[in-house]
C-alpha cells in the first residue's frame, strides 16, 4: 500500500509543478496586458481572412513573431521590431508559427500594402517571385471571359494570366488579403521592463 501512496503523491506533485509552471505563471504574466493604442481589433472581413489563413495552412510556412536582434537579424530583413505580448491581444488562436519556409508576416501590411500584389501573388506566386516554392491558391479565384459588375479583376504582370480571359478574386481571396494588409505592428510600444526605459 505504501508504494501506491508514494506513486500517487509523486504523480500529483509532478502535475501540480507542471501546471504552475506552464499554466498559472504564464497566465499571471499576461493577464493584465492592455491592447496598445495603435492596435485595432480585427474587422469581420479580416477575421474571415484569418480563418482562411488557418484553413489553408499558411502558418506552416510563415511565422508571425519577428525576433529580437540578439536572436535573429529579423529587423534587418525588414520584418519589423521584436513583438511584445500586447501585439497579440486580439489573436485567438495565436499564429506564431514555428517554420520559416517563407518570410515572417507579422508586418506584411507595412511592407506590402498593395491589394493587387497580394491577389496576384496568391493566384500565382511565381508570377512575382520566379522559382517561388509557395503554392498557388487558384481555387480562391475564378477564370472567366469577362468580369461582372463589382467583381475584382486580378492585375497580373504581363504574360502571366490565362490568354483572352480574366481572373477574378472570390470573396475568400479578398478577405484573406484584407487580413494580410491588417498585419502591422509598427506602432510605438512602451518598453516591456521599466529598467529598459531608464537606460
Ligand atoms: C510551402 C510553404 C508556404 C505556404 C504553405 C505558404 N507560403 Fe507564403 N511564402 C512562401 C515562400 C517560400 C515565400 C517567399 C517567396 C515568394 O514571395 O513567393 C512566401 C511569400 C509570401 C508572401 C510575401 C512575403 C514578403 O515578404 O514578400 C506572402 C504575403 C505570403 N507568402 C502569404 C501566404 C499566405 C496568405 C499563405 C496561405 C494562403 C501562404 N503564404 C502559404 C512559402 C509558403
Amino acid at each position: 500500500m505504501q508504494s501506491e501512496v508514494k506513486l500517487a503523491t509523486g504523480a500529483l506533485v509532478s502535475l501540480a509543478v507542471a501546471t504552475a509552471a506552464l499554466v498559472v505563471l504564464p497566465y499571471l504574466q499576461v493577464r493584465d496586458i492592455q491592447p496598445p493604442e495603435g492596435l485595432k481589433p480585427y474587422t469581420s472581413a479580416e477575421l474571415r481572412g484569418r480563418d482562411s489563413y488557418v484553413a489553408n495552412g499558411c502558418v506552416y510556412c510563415h511565422s508571425q513573431q519577428p525576433r529580437d536582434k540578439g536572436f535573429a537579424p529579423d529587423a534587418e530583413r525588414g520584418w519589423g521590431r521584436a513583438t511584445v505580448p500586447a501585439d497579440y491581444v486580439y489573436d485567438t488562436p495565436h499564429l506564431l508559427g514555428s517554420m520559416r519556409t517563407g518570410p515572417d508576416l507579422m508586418n506584411i501590411g507595412v511592407r506590402q500594402p498593395s491589394q493587387d500584389w497580394h491577389l496576384g501573388h496568391l493566384y500565382q506566386p511565381r508570377a512575382y517571385v520566379p522559382g517561388s516554392i509557395m503554392p498557388p491558391y487558384p481555387y480562391m479565384f475564378e477564370v472567366k471571359d469577362q468580369a461582372d459588375a463589382g467583381e475584382v479583376v486580378v492585375k497580373l504582370p504581363p504574360g502571366q494570366g490565362p490568354e483572352g480571359k480574366v481572373v477574378v478574386a472570390k470573396p475568400e481571396a479578398l478577405d484573406l488579403v484584407q487580413y494580410l494588409q491588417s498585419l502591422k505592428r509598427n506602432y510605438p510600444i512602451l518598453p516591456a521592463e521599466p529598467q529598459a526605459a531608464a537606460q
